[in-house]
């Protein structure tokens, strides 16, 4: 058996000295096609490991692997190798919507299988993958006689970085994500939410992540207190202390790493995409990527209230303007928050009724309005956290939205999570979100969650699953500090590498002086509108008020921008600093580019555009004099043929 592993072996001098004459001892290394990325397995002395090289150099090192039971051995040691498989997939697949409409899978695969050499012999399988754009690696517990049940205590995995590099993230919260980044050097992490991008001082750049998680905690990243760019997987617990409980056979999430010789490259990686299992929603002509408005900057700025009173948002008369507006400027989907009753009793653990409407609301009327309109009523399930109450509500809620012809709901879980005791983002309600997916699947609603569970590429599995919050959004703009302007040029090399991010831009209107004098967007009115392109989200809002668009020249971009994509370049991109992402529909080309704080001016190849083809150009840009402190809304608008 050993010999059949010999060609895959190879002599990188920082783990030769794992070879030794120990007959148990094995080494495997797993190439992407490309031959730049290498995930090396390694079974020293019974205990597994694994190592990642990026064009012959270390990006980590000699790292431990396994878990640590409860009631039990822990499952990380006096391994010997039953069978190392490799295989490979290359294909092309369709999205049923996305950056890109279709998506290349090429990678090669190893699976080893590893039996205790004592009592109890049990079976850890290790699965490790190859792509182009990075590694990734899962454990995977086979059937197998004696073992049922297990109570994870602690997944054993470590990222030994061979480097300190300059790291980007947030901090590894067990409930909250919605942070500024900072940037530090990993050694200078306490903990940290993933996916965490790092780079080296000569732009090697690799974000740890995960994919595919299915009945599985979240994984949160923490230092090693005795080795400082070291990290630990550390996973969001159970109320009794346990990570993860789960029934053999079963297979964790995918530990990914995304590699790339510049920060551009990670934008348009596709690994963990490829990760995640095929579509399991047979007919999608329901699923429609989609721009909307909505009664909700009101609410956040002051305008409008949530509960009912003089100044209720959610009125039968101010959603049919709403619905108006939509129809007249193409803009397919309209969101109404605080439409149903409790806004006004808002307290912890509230139970929000899903299915019962304030009395200034008729939902009924507004839904056939919205339908004879050709507009997309989008519904909000605000849950204030009470999942378990939710639970009970949705099989009501989701069958009432379909009967009227509603498509989509946005959920929001704000506040301490019922059942008490669990963390937003534990195994509990990372079933939760599953549960509620695949249940509006059924009745073909899609799905927009805020303060939910990570992106993870679920969405290809479920493509109702249109996007997601997990971030701190403009909505921060309203009523905090704000978000600074570098905030926007981190979340394309950060989170928006997990997947769609309900980021809300659009504000056209930087000030809020009548609502909310000491508040304001801190950045151009330009850079909203290129936020539009450059932070994906098939599910793309608009969020400012109607009346500050009705009539704005600007607000044409909007009106032409689409939320789905054929194709997608990114031109440039320093993270924190500046990004340019090009995208195509059809055969018209948007390109977003943004700055930080600074004034930058940039040129690039249009190299992807069709030789053949005359384009006409239409910039909106910052104009002459703007300046994002001091005159953000001076912008232009230039034709060029
Ligand atoms: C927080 C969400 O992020 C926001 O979009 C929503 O309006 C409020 N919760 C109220 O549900
Ligand atoms: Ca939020």
């Amino acid at each position: 058996m050993k010999k059949q592993f010999l060609s895959f072996i190879i002599l990188v001098s920082s783990i030769a000295f794992l070879f030794s004459s120990c007959s148990h001892d094995e080494m495997i290394r797993l190439d992407s096609p490309d031959g730049k990325n290498n995930i090396v397995f390694i079974l020293k002395d019974g205990n597994p490991y694994y190592q990642i090289i990026r064009d012959k150099r270390l990006v980590v090192d000699t790292s431990a692997l396994g878990f640590e039971l409860k009631d039990m051995l822990p499952l990380e040691g006096d391994f010997k190798m039953e069978k190392a498989v490799m295989s490979g997939n290359h294909e092309r697949w369709e999205t049923v919507w996305g950056q890109r409409n279709k998506v290349m899978d090429h990678h090669s695969k190893l699976t080893v299988t590893l039996k205790e050499q004592k009592e109890p012999n049990r079976l850890l399988e290790l699965e490790f993958a190859a792509f182009d754009d990075g590694v990734a690696f899962r454990y995977s517990v086979p059937e197998q006689e004696g073992l049922k049940n297990l109570e994870i205590m602690k997944e054993a995995t470590k990222f030994r970085l061979a480097e300190d590099f300059s790291a980007w993230w947030i901090p590894g919260d067990y409930d909250n994500h919605e942070f500024l980044y900072k940037n530090t050097p990993v050694s200078a992490i306490d903990s940290a939410n993933t996916p965490l991008t790092m780079e080296s001082s000569d732009s090697l750049c690799l974000s740890i992540h995960e994919a595919a998680p299915v009945n599985y905690p979240e994984m949160r990243l923490k230092r090693s207190k005795e080795e400082p760019t070291t990290l630990l997987c550390d996973l969001v617990p159970w109320p009794d202390g346990v990570k993860a409980k789960v029934e053999v056979p079963f297979k964790t999430p995918w530990r990914t790493i995304q590699l790339a010789s510049a920060a551009s490259d990670l934008i348009t990686s596709t690994m963990i995409l490829n990760l995640n299992e095929p579509n399991a929603i047979e007919e999608t002509s329901w699923i429609r990527p989609m721009k909307y408005i909505g009664i909700w900057w009101g609410m956040h700025i002051g305008k409008y209230t949530w509960a009912i009173g003089p100044k209720h948002g959610a009125t039968t008369e101010n959603t049919k303007a709403y619905i108006d507006f939509a129809a007249e400027n193409g803009i397919p989907g309209v969101l109404v928050e605080g439409w149903n009753k409790e806004w006004e009793n808002w307290v912890d653990g509230v139970e929000f009724p899903m299915t019962k409407a304030y009395p200034d609301y008729d939902l009924e009327q507004v839904a056939s309005y919205a339908g004879n309109k050709g507009v997309y009523l989008i519904a909000h399930n605000e849950t204030a956290a009470n999942a378990e109450w939710y639970e009970k509500e949705v099989d009501s809620a989701f069958a009432l939205y379909q009967r009227l012809g509603i498509h989509a709901v946005k959920t929001g879980y704000v506040g301490k999570i019922r059942p008490l005791g669990q963390y937003h983002h534990g195994q509990w309600m990372v079933n939760h979100q599953a549960r509620v997916i695949e249940k509006a699947a059924e009745h073909q609603l899609m799905i927009d969650a805020h303060e939910t569970v990570k992106a993870t590429g679920l969405e290809r599995t479920w493509p109702n699953f249109m996007t997601r919050e997990w971030a701190r959004g403009n909505e921060y703009e309203a009523w905090s500090e704000g978000n600074p302007p570098d905030h926007t040029c981190i979340l394309p090399f950060t989170r928006v590498l997990a997947g769609p991010l309900d980021y809300t831009p659009g504000i056209i209107g930087i000030y809020f002086k009548d609502y909310k004098p000491d508040n304001r967007i801190h950045t151009t009115l330009a850079k909203q509108l290129a936020l539009m392109v450059v932070i994906y989200s098939p599910f793309q809002m608009a969020a400012d008020l109607i009346e500050n668009y009705k009539d704005h020249p600007a607000f044409q971009f909007i009106r032409d921008v689409p939320a789905d994509w054929d194709n997608t370049v990114v031109l440039n991109g320093k993270i924190g600093d500046f990004v340019t992402i090009a995208r195509k529909k059809n055969n018209i080309w948007y390109i977003g580019s943004i700055t930080d704080e600074n004034k930058r001016e940039f040129s690039f190849l249009l190299d992807f555009l069709d030789e053949k083809v005359n384009y006409q150009a239409v910039i909106y840009a910052d104009g002459p004099g703007a300046d994002w402190v001091s005159n953000p809304a001076d912008y232009i608008i230039e034709k060029k043929l």
